[in-house]
């Protein structure tokens, strides 16, 4: 201890973790304390705690006071599409349209290295900015795009997800299709090269049963099945154009789920970006198996596809992440993400509480990603990825946060309006990336 101890790094201010799960417990899960602590050694969460009783117990641990600040998790966005990046806020288009008018141009780009590596450099500076410590993003077909994604959250020292995304249907354009076989050749290279990788996690990318031929999916299914360790994922039921069109590329399946489920790619570790029009049988076998449906608000509202049950999910026992899915979603912000969780679920009349939202964006996510156990709380033996947030970051909130009476109250002005300026300071891996308050 006496030699680990020197090195460990006391931070102090607000703190809130969870001991459970809000949607489904109630918020008495949630572990706030005006005036905590996070001890942090050799990468992880050694003690959490109240602050004084940290200070007296590592007298030599370095202390960095963040006042009236809160420490909490940083934020896991569970399903995004870094290669999109430059196109975010692109006008006009639903799914289909959007996907053939900005999306696939776009990604045909990341077919050269360097620009592939100037688009990740950008995606982590600004999702860095916003808090968010871990994403789950899909690349492009070319495998330079995962080269650059993992080789920037390497060098950057971040738990990361990502795959190759495959598509070898002619309902993408010529320039971005790959075939069964390379596209199994290219993941499997990938994978053995980057999976397990410090931090780093390869995913199994099918697009979607519609860029897929159902050879495609097959051979994806079997790389699955052969590398269970990973996760897979895809997009589910988004827009009811996109269903009709599943409908008629695959006329035998029963459902869309069905095209999932029929070549192998359904399962535990399966995550499912939007999940929005779902049938009766595809609710039932998603929970069955232990699948996590990726719930993306503000992309949902962005290309008008529709309005994700969380209510009656979250209540049904699915596993449920959150996530921006950049750059159909509109933001890179978890906050602006849970603000928008809350608008789409009040649309449902249901009000989702801050500390629900909270743990959506944090434990949610981990969970989703079958990482709850190593990353997305403050609780000992967690990789000590943080975010540290100023619940007085605009006039607007200051004066709104000014009235609370508790730290609910407090918080929720940020959920609803913060950004990038409420993120005072992102710790990852145990190391501080943005600049912190001056060390006392
Ligand atoms: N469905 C298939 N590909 C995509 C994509 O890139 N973004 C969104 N939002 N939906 C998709
Ligand atoms: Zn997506």
């Amino acid at each position: 201890m006496m030699g680990t101890d020197r090195m460990a790094e006391l931070l102090i201010g607000q703190t809130l973790g969870f001991d459970g799960n809000p949607m489904t417990e109630g918020i008495g899960v949630a572990r706030h304390s005006a005036r905590g602590g996070v001890l942090v050694e050799a990468g992880r969460i050694a003690a959490v705690g109240e602050a004084d009783a940290l200070v007296r117990a590592y007298p030599a641990a370095r202390v960095t006071d963040y006042g009236a600040r809160l420490i909490s998790a940083g934020f896991i966005d569970a399903h995004a599409h870094y290669p999109q990046t430059a196109i975010i806020a692109s006008w006009g288009k639903r799914l289909i349209d959007w996907l053939n008018a900005y999306t696939f141009p776009e990604e045909m780009r990341l077919a050269d290295p360097a620009y592939a590596a100037e688009i990740a450099a950008r995606y982590f500076d600004l999702v860095l900015a916003n808090g968010t410590t871990t994403v789950c993003s899909f690349c492009t077909i070319h495998p330079e795009s995962v080269e650059a994604f993992f080789a920037e959250a390497r060098r950057r020292g971040l738990r990361a997800y990502a795959g190759k995304t495959c598509m070898d249907r002619d309902t993408a354009p010529a320039g971005l299709r790959d075939s069964a076989q390379g596209a199994y050749d290219d993941s499997r290279r990938l994978l053995q090269k980057w999976h397990g990788l410090d931090r780093l996690s390869y995913v199994i990318t099918p697009r979607f049963s519609p860029t897929s031929t159902p050879g495609q999916l097959a051979a994806l299914g079997a790389l699955w099945a052969e590398n269970p360790t990973c996760l897979m994922q895809t997009h589910l039921s988004e827009q009811t154009d996109e269903i009709a069109w599943v409908k008629s590329l695959y006329p035998e399946a029963r459902d869309y789920l069905d095209t999932y489920e029929a070549h192998g790619l359904l399962g535990a570790g399966g995550l499912y970006g939007h999940a929005i029009h779902l049938e009766p049988r595809e609710i039932d076998r998603l929970r069955e198996v232990g699948a996590s449906l990726i719930h993306c608000p503000t992309s949902n509202c962005f290309i008008g596809s529709g309005l994700f049950d969380m209510d009656g999910l979250s209540r049904g026992g699915q596993r449920i992440g959150l996530a921006t899915d950049t750059g159909g979603g509109s933001s890179f912000s978890m906050l602006r993400t849970m603000a928008a969780a809350y608008e789409v679920a009040q649309l449902r009349h249901r009000a989702l509480h801050p500390a629900e939202l909270w743990w959506l964006a944090t434990q949610g996510s981990a969970r989703a990603l079958r990482a709850e156990d190593r990353i997305g709380n403050l609780a000992p033996g967690m990789e000590a990825d943080l975010v540290v947030i100023d619940l007085a970051s605009t006039p607007a909130i200051a004066q709104a946060a000014a009235r609370a009476d508790d730290l609910w109250q407090a918080l929720f002005p940020t959920i609803m309006m913060g950004d990038d300026r409420a993120v005072a300071a992102v710790w990852a891996g145990g190391r501080p990336i943005r600049p912190g308050p001056a060390r006392g």
